[in-house]
């Protein structure tokens, strides 16, 4: 399959989905959405695949929605036609999808990183909410997720300022996971979605939903629902081949059953 705006490309278990608008930053637009949309829900459901990589180019992960495409609507448009909507299908993939963010991740870009389960930045990667500059606020769930991953302070400041946040600061308030060097980005990416590409498919997801949960309940509630996914999991067959794998001391061949 091929799209208008990205690439998509399988490397064993592994989608990569490379956003491929270079001529606008990667601005996000209805087109890129569509496409994004159809390339995550049919790796969601092709069981050959384990774990996806999202990314960009090295100058830009997203520069944000764009904004040609937004200047002319008005609240009929955006609000008849419940504009980023869209987005909640993104974060109903099942399986984990690594953001690799190199260069700027702005706006949407930002919002379309943190939709992924966890993010990978490059040393040259800069994370920010400019909306306040154009006169608006975020759209996609940035003003909730970045506050839930850096806190309000932070938080706050990007929203109220428009100011970027290089990759150390972003890994130093726990909004990516680790840096790497920019030209080493997108296959160490590959190398952890392999990984985890390669572990029991079942708890891959379960683990992803509790995770996931943590963001959506009470401390209780997370806790009683974790606990019932993790009994649910042995009812698996690869939760006993799990461990009869550790005490044979040999890897787990899962069925995803
Ligand atoms: C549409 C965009 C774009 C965007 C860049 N481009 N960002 N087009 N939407 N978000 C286009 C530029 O118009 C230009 O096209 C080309 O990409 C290259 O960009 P330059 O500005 O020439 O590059 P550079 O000087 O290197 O500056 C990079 C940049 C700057 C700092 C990232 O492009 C920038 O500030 N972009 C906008 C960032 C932003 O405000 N993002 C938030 C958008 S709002 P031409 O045709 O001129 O060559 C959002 C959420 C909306 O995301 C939610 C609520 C409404």
């Amino acid at each position: 399959m091929t799209y208008e705006t990205i690439l998509v490309e399988r490397r064993g278990p592994v989608t990569l989905v490379t956003l491929n608008r270079p001529q606008a930053l990667n601005a996000l637009n209805s087109q890129v959405l569509a496409d994004l949309i159809h390339a995550l829900e049919a790796f969601d459901a092709d069981e050959s695949q384990g774990c996806a990589v999202l990314t960009g180019s090295e100058k830009a992960f997203a520069a944000g929605a764009d904004i040609k495409e937004m200047s002319t609507k008005g609240f009929a448009d955006m609000y008849g036609g419940n504009f980023f909507a869209g987005y909640d299908r993104v974060t109903a993939v099942r399986k984990p999808v690594i953001a690799a963010v190199a260069g700027y991740a702005l706006g949407g870009g930002c919002e379309l990183a943190m939709m992924c389960d966890f993010i990978l930045a490059g040393e040259n990667a800069k994370f920010g909410q400019p909306e306040i500059k154009l006169g608006v606020t975020p759209g996609m769930g940035g003003s909730q997720r970045l506050a839930r991953a850096v806190g309000k302070a932070k938080a706050m400041e990007m929203c109220l300022t428009g100011r970027m946040m290089d990759a150390a600061e972003a890994e130093r308030a726990g909004l990516v996971s680790r840096i790497l060097p920019t030209a080493e980005l997108v296959e160490e990416a590959l190398k952890t979605a392999e990984l985890i590409a390669g572990m029991a498919p079942l708890a891959v997801k379960a683990n992803k939903e509790m995770v996931n949960a943590a963001f959506e309940t009470t401390l209780a509630q997370g806790i009683a629902f974790e606990r019932r996914l993790f009994h649910a999991i042995f009812g698996t067959e690869d939760q006993k081949e799990g461990m009869a794998a550790f005490v044979e001391k040999r890897p787990g061949v899962w069925k995803g059953r």
